[in-house]
């Protein structure tokens, strides 16, 4: 399936504001990932193209992400950055604390189907811990209880 031109243009758009084209790519994988649960041959295609790099320099990135590289199976994926930074500044206590509340390990699915918890290594939002990729959408400087409120009124 190839990227919608919604998905193209949110993507665009982000790349605008970017100092290197280059930078924009790991958001857009997971913004690809959310929207279709995997990333594709042809989205990879797609996204050396917008990249203006080779589909195996793309493939390599993706190989790179337990979560980038693994399909969607929760109707929602949520993933928080256990990334370096993100956790020095306390991501992964977050993370444990917030599995344990939706009482799932992490990589797990809520019993309802509705949520999967992943963790993922950097967004290159660095600043911004504890903090959480959901739906298209970067969750910043979260406590457990903002969390559970925002995955709450996910259908
Ligand atoms: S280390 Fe978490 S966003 Fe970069």
């Amino acid at each position: 399936m190839e990227l919608s031109e919604k998905i193209r243009e949110a993507i665009e758009a982000e790349n605008a504001t970017l100092p290197r084209l280059r930078s924009g790519l790991i958001p857009a994988l997971h913004r690809v990932h959310q929207a279709y649960g995997e990333i594709s041959d042809a989205h990879r295609s797609e996204l050396a193209e917008i990249f203006e790099m080779g589909p195996d320099e793309v493939a390599a990135v993706v190989q790179l992400s337990k979560v980038l590289d693994t399909p969607r199976r929760g109707r929602h994926l949520a993933k928080v950055c256990v990334g370096l930074t993100c956790s020095r500044d306390g991501a992964r206590e977050f993370l444990r604390k917030l599995a344990g509340r939706m009482d799932i390990p992490v990589g797990g699915i809520t019993e309802d189907g509705r949520i999967e918890l992943g963790e993922e290594i950097c967004f290159g939002a660095c600043a911004a811990a504890p903090m959480m990729w959901l739906g298209d959408e970067f969750h910043e400087d979260l406590d457990v209880e903002e969390a559970m409120r925002i995955l709450a009124a996910l259908e």
